[in-house]
């Protein structure tokens, strides 16, 4: 029995292989509502373009664990702090749609602004303390923005799973958190940080750093990688003042925040034992005009 459902799986698969773009929700609920009566499971990939290989890990795992993969492909104005931000934010939606294809995906949802927000998003969505701090803190409105978005594609869609890299870690914390409110029908699926080789977390704001920058930005990850030998024998704080300095002492780099946290409740901790889990979360910018990068690093659990 299992060896059909694989074959039928494969079967559809290849039968369906060109990718459709879509940009209205109506047009995305009637594929979509056919597929599901089928009995057909569906998988999403949130994303907002300017596509690289981490969304690709993320588009391949979907693809082989669902019938059928949904990608959205959406720069949300809502989860914006900085005009400047969304404004400069790559938009690469040809080349997305290659890689898409490529990677096995079913369609690939491209709205407009207007189709997603007609009239202004008023809902305000709060899980206080763990959209309070780091992200929260330093871009105010951000995780409001990312769970208007993230609920409605979750509407639209109806997604079995969702997947979510973890690079962005709080964020995957609070739309677990805006799922359990809700009490959504979705299983939130994180998938590994991808990075290139010289250890810089894949990102779509890389594409903004000259070759230069890029050089420079791959210190972030080798100084948190240094930290962990480091935290074997120094406190909390001398481990995150040691990060700090490290980084700033490169010319080019400025961090902008870098915490040690409980890696569930993502509150600060004071002492190694407070938490099972540990992560380090890094906000640093790069080069003159300059680039935000995020990154972050497990010391325990
Ligand atoms: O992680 C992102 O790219 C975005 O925050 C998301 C989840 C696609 C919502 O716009």
């Amino acid at each position: 029995m299992a060896y059909f459902a694989t074959v039928f799986r494969l079967w559809y698969k290849t039968e369906i292989k060109k990718m459709k773009l879509i940009q209205t929700i109506n047009e995305l609920r009637a594929e979509l509502d056919v597929l599901r009566r089928e009995g057909k499971t569906i998988g999403l990939v949130p994303t907002m373009g300017a596509l690289h290989a981490g969304h690709a890990s993320l588009v391949k795992r979907a693809v082989a664990e669902n019938d059928v993969v949904v990608v959205s492909d959406f720069v949300n104005p809502t989860q914006f702090n900085d005009k400047n931000d969304l404004l400069k934010y790559p938009r690469t939606l040809d080349a997305d749609c290659k890689l898409l294809e490529a990677c096995g995906a079913a369609f690939v949802f491209a709205p407009s602004v207007e189709e997603i927000y007609p009239e202004p998003d008023t809902r305000q969505f709060s899980y206080a303390p763990l959209d309070t701090v780091m992200e929260g803190k330093y871009r105010p409105g951000h995780f409001n923005g990312v769970c208007q978005i993230v609920s409605k594609l979750f509407m639209y869609v109806q997604p079995d799973k969702a997947y979510f890299g973890e690079k962005d870690y709080q964020q995957i914390a609070v739309i677990r958190a805006m799922v359990a409110d809700l009490k959504l029908p979705v299983n939130i699926c994180p998938c590994p940080v991808i990075r290139e080789e010289s250890g810089l977390a894949r990102s779509s704001r890389n594409t903004l750093l000259t070759e230069d920058e890029r050089h420079i930005a791959a210190n972030i990850y080798r100084v948190l990688k240094n930290s962990l030998p480091y935290a074997e024998r120094h406190s909390v704080e001398e481990t995150t003042q040691n990060v700090i300095e490290q980084i700033n002492g490169i010319d080019g780099l400025e961090v902008e925040y870098y915490q040690i946290v409980d890696g569930n409740t993502l509150q600060p901790i004071a002492n190694w034992t407070d938490a099972d889990s540990v992560v380090g979360c890094i906000t640093v910018y790069c080069g003159h005009r300059p680039i935000r990068l995020i990154d972050h690093i497990r010391y325990k659990g």
